[in-house]
């Protein structure tokens, strides 16, 4: 089995979920019902804007696997500042659950709800329709109030850089974020933030850890050579460098070998990588490949190192 940590309020979340993001429709239902039932993860990322959380609700009742033993994220998308609670019950009604065990701020940016676009508005000029006045700390006080009605167990945010977190929301909260959601991977492993994070009780999770679809990560010459010497394949030689710094990381896949082998390879990973293995990897990361796969269209400065320009 997978282990679990414990979130700021302790709250136990599993080192490994799968992701969801980019799942179609048509196959995470499968994809979700073969990790839970075939596999054994107990922890499913999902979002509403990612279009496919009733699949994912239909994967995991298929799996026969109790509720109460899955972790389930979503998270609020960037129109639906103003209506945190009406957006956390559409979540519920898609996930066919009566609560959530994680809920996270996509990003700490907001959208313009009445936009010519429900997920992406944009202005005339073709840039994006952000309410730049918009304060976030208001955003998650009405997260705070879903905590404490029952329907969320635990809250935290994505996409958020120190600077963000200290100037926008740390000095505002009653309840710290539990996660921040970030991209992190061998190439970016954003050591810094990571540090940060850890240091404020925030558990960090990383998304796209293979560094999403068509990513140069998998042909590291270093991950290969490790992968070689476990008999492992080098996805899990990523992973597991992650998930052995307590990173909760999140692969996505809808292909059942894969989906095995990232949940039982990184596992084994974890076991069999030593000090020595975790410094190669650590000077990889360190060799100044920090490059991020997701380039977020916001054209807004959201405080990050690493932001492409
Ligand atoms: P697929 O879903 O078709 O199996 P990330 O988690 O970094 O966003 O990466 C997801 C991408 O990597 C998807 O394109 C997924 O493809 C692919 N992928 C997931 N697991 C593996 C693996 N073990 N080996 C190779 N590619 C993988």
């Amino acid at each position: 089995a997978c282990p679990n940590i414990k979130l700021n309020n302790g709250v136990e979340i599993p080192l490994i979920g799968l992701g969801t993001w980019q799942s179609g429709p048509n196959e995470v239902a499968s994809a979700v019902e073969y990790a839970v039932k075939e596999v054994g993860y107990r922890h499913i990322d999902c979002a509403w804007a990612y279009g496919n959380e009733k699949e994912v609700g239909e994967g995991i009742r298929r799996s026969g696997v109790p509720r109460s033993e899955i972790f389930i994220t979503s998270k609020l998308w960037c129109t639906h500042h103003q209506r945190v609670e009406a957006a956390v019950d559409e979540s519920l009604a898609n996930l066919g659950t009566g609560y959530l065990d994680l809920y996270l701020m996509h990003w700490p940016i907001h959208l313009n709800p009445n936009g010519n676009d429900p997920k992406f508005p944009k202005r005339p000029d073709g840039t994006r329709d952000v309410l730049t006045d918009w304060k976030i700390s208001d955003t998650w006080k009405q997260m705070e109030a879903c905590v404490k009605k029952g329907k969320i167990r635990a809250i935290g945010v994505s996409n958020c850089s120190q600077k963000v977190l200290e100037e926008q929301l740390l000095p505002f909260v009653e309840m710290v974020p539990a996660v921040d959601q970030l991209e992190i991977h061998l190439y970016n492993p954003q050591h810094k933030l990571v540090e940060f994070l850890k240091s404020k009780g925030i558990v960090p999770q990383a998304y796209s850890p293979l560094g999403s679809t068509g990513s140069p990560l998998l042909g590291d010459e270093t991950a290969a050579a490790l992968a070689k010497k476990y008999e492992l394949q080098p996805a899990d030689i990523l992973l597991g460098y992650l998930v052995s710094k307590d990173i909760v990381t999140l692969p996505k896949s809808v292909t059942p070998a894969r989906i095995e082998s990232n949940f039982k390879g990184t596992l084994a990973a974890v076991s069999k990588l030593t000090k020595g293995d975790i410094a190669q990897l650590d000077a990889v990361a360190a060799a100044g490949k920090q490059k991020r796969f997701i380039t977020p269209p916001w054209g807004v400065d959201l405080g990050f190192d690493n932001w492409p320009q």
